[in-house]
């Protein structure tokens, strides 16, 4: 593109005769092209990346369009149901029946690809009784449509029911090791819990679920109980005064919650939220039991998941539809059972 002659100019050019100061036109000349080239050639580079600039905008606007974190506002209506408690002190959603717009948030939580885990103890008389159930109706009504793995923790693999999976849904099995100074079974279960988390399950699940094995799905348990804490409102206590509820009430205990505090009654065959806030509790409740060890007290399991909740707030509740003990009259309140809860098998 650059002409010939003005590429030798430079090298013949030798002094101010009139052939010289022609010579010198013509490199003024060439000069100018050249400048003119090169600006043209600065500009073009400047549009296209101008254009990169704007393109590479553009796709970080649509990432964020993507993962922008739902408001409440877009999925929750409390209004809907004036006849019980929807929202918390502390402002947290408390999920009932007609709350809660399911495809505004499948719309979410698709485009996310979560993973759902759904931690299981299963071990002594309630494997035969309930673990098969309890996988079946899971598998049917867990998180639907969502990646979902099931961790099974059993001592005893042998007593492990024919599993068939849906789509979307696998199992792993994990051992349950003991030490005979552990005697309570949730604290073992906890312990097991804690080192599989850390172990692994931190890294292959968004949110994990902790249950009981002695519960039954009855109906669809869906992204709208996802968060980062979630409790579940006991079906015995939701509806009585809070001066019963049956909190630790010896103040020398790590779980003492003194009368006339506390906010609700927490039922510990349901707890979940990021693994994160999973081994958080775990953490918890494990110092709360050595420490009421040393001052030879002995406290329940369920007494520290509702100190640690009472401290912890949760970020999101389930109203007893989703753990209903089906031997309780269902008061109009209870319109659509999640998950029963057979507690005569405690
Ligand atoms: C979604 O997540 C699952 C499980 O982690 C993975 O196997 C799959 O490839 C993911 N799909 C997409 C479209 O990213």
């Amino acid at each position: 593109m650059i002409p010939r002659h003005s590429t030798n100019e430079s090298v013949s050019y030798t002094g101010q005769t009139s052939k010289g100061i022609k010579q010198s036109q013509e490199r003024m000349n060439s000069k100018w092209k050249m400048l003119l080239l090169t600006s043209f050639a600065l500009l073009l580079m400047l549009i296209k990346h101008r254009s990169r600039i704007k393109n590479h905008l553009e796709k970080i606007d649509l990432c964020w369009e993507n993962e922008k974190e739902l408001r409440l506002s877009d999925w929750f209506n409390p209004k809907k149901r004036p006849d019980v408690k929807t929202t918390t002190d502390w402002f947290a959603p408390i999920i009932w029946e007609g709350t809660y717009n399911r495809q505004v948030l499948e719309k979410y939580y698709k485009r996310l690809n979560i993973t759902i885990g759904l931690a299981v103890f299963a071990t002594g008389k309630f494997v035969d009784q309930y673990l098969e159930k309890f996988l079946q109706s899971a598998n049917k009504h867990f998180m639907t449509g969502y990646n979902v793995i099931f961790y099974i923790l059993m001592d005893d693999f042998s007593k492990l029911p024919p599993i068939e999976l849906g789509p979307l849904r696998t199992f792993k099995l994990c051992t349950v090791l003991k030490q005979h100074v552990w005697k309570d079974f949730n604290y073992i279960y906890m312990k097991n819990l804690d080192t599989y988390i850390i172990e692994h399950i931190q890294h292959e699940v968004d949110f994990l679920f902790s249950m009981t094995v002695n519960q039954i799905f009855k109906n669809d348990f869906g992204v709208e109980t996802l968060g980062e804490s979630v409790a579940q409102l006991h079906a015995w206590w939701y509806f009585r005064h809070a001066e019963n509820f049956p909190y630790e009430r010896r103040p020398k205990s790590a779980a003492f919650i003194p009368f006339g505090e506390g906010d609700f009654y927490y039922q510990s065959a349901v707890f979940g939220g990021t693994p994160r806030e999973v081994l958080a509790f775990i953490k918890e409740y494990q110092k709360g039991v050595t420490s009421d060890n040393r001052n030879g007290l002995k406290s329940i399991y369920e007494h520290y998941l509702n100190k640690y909740l009472f401290i912890n707030k949760p970020t999101k509740l389930l109203s007893p539809e989703y753990n209903w003990d089906p031997n309780f009259r269902t008061p109009p309140q209870i319109k659509h059972v999640k998950i029963a809860w057979h507690s005569k098998s405690i």
